[in-house]
């Protein structure tokens, strides 16, 4: 495995595949892998003949007070693990190769990126989008594999992907979770014990929502306020959102179809978590 660090090394890869006619697949990240991730690189490695990792803490897409500077990082266990993947290039460039004096472009994708996480999170998918548009420029990927943990960011990209005309096809893989439920996510990291424990109400408030929908509730109004007394049971569990919104749109439904999913955010102490799933059919991963 090859690790690059400058974009410059980055587009000469790139352009050898091309001329190589080599498919390359193209798994975004910012480190601290857990099995999610590696899932990621796996879907993508049976898709392409290469595939490309990117390691890198975007400051673009953290707030003022949010967690850059104490985001959890392990470049040794990833180097390996992306290595045992078969990963052909770990591309992990420095802040300041990204966005090196006189930068000023960002890519923003209106409308979608404003609903659930962008209310609290005003700059985040802007932040996001120009990240991963260079990214694309710089991988000139086939394939790129996110997964429906973040289903938000996954709906922003698809847009951006099609309204920019970028020739990529983005691939989404389904959330992995812990064997108790939790949605696996490199911020669990942030939970003691007794938080980790609390954690698990996100994953209560979803098994809950199904098991009403499945029973026949229909109204999203009374499986979001079930969801929120499960929730609001856990004193240091603060609900951001909790919302029933198709899943391609990310527009609120009042009744509930096959087409909705449920999201939620959830501050357990300082610690934000994120969780969605269908309510008509389970999980079928897990
Ligand atoms: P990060 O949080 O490291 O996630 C990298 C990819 O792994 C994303 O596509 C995310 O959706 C996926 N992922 C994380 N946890 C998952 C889980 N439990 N199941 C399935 N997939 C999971 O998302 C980002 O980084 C960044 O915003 C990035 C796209 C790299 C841009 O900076």
């Amino acid at each position: 495995m090859e690790i690059l660090t400058t974009t410059a090394e980055m587009m000469r890869w790139s352009a050898n595949m091309q001329a190589a006619r080599m498919r390359v697949a193209l798994v975004p990240t910012m480190g601290f892998f857990h099995a999610g991730h590696i899932s990621l690189m796996e879907m993508a490695s049976q898709k392409a003949d290469q595939v490309v990792v990117s390691l890198f803490v975007n400051p673009a897409q953290f707030g003022p007070g949010e967690d850059l500077t104490s985001y959890p990082q392990a470049f040794e266990r990833d180097v390996a693990q992306a290595r045992q993947a078969g990963v052909a290039v770990l591309f992990c460039p420095e802040p300041a190769e990204m966005y090196p004096p006189g930068f000023q472009t960002s890519v923003v994708v209106a409308g979608i990126s404003q609903k659930l996480c962008g209310k609290s999170r005003p700059h985040h998918f802007g932040g996001v989008t120009t990240v991963v548009s260079k990214l694309f420029n710089l991988v000139r990927p086939h394939y790129a594999v996110f997964g429906e943990k973040d289903f938000q960011q996954l709906a922003v990209i698809r847009r951006l992907v099609v309204d920019l005309n970028i020739q990529v096809e983005i691939i989404g893989h389904h959330l992995v979770r812990e064997k108790d439920g939790l949605a696996m996510s490199s911020r669990n990291a942030y939970l003691d014990r007794d938080e980790r424990q609390q954690a698990l109400c996100l994953w209560h408030g979803l098994q809950a929502a199904r098991q009403h929908a499945m029973a026949g509730e229909r109204r999203s109004a009374e499986i979001i306020k079930i969801v929120r007394d499960v929730i609001s049971q856990h004193e240091s569990c603060a609900i951001e959102y909790v919302e029933i919104i198709n899943k391609d749109t990310l527009e609120s439904r009042a009744i509930i179809d096959e087409d909705v999913i449920l999201a939620l955010a959830v501050r357990i102490g300082r610690t934000r978590l994120i969780d969605n799933g269908c309510l008509l059919h389970g999980e079928d991963h897990v």
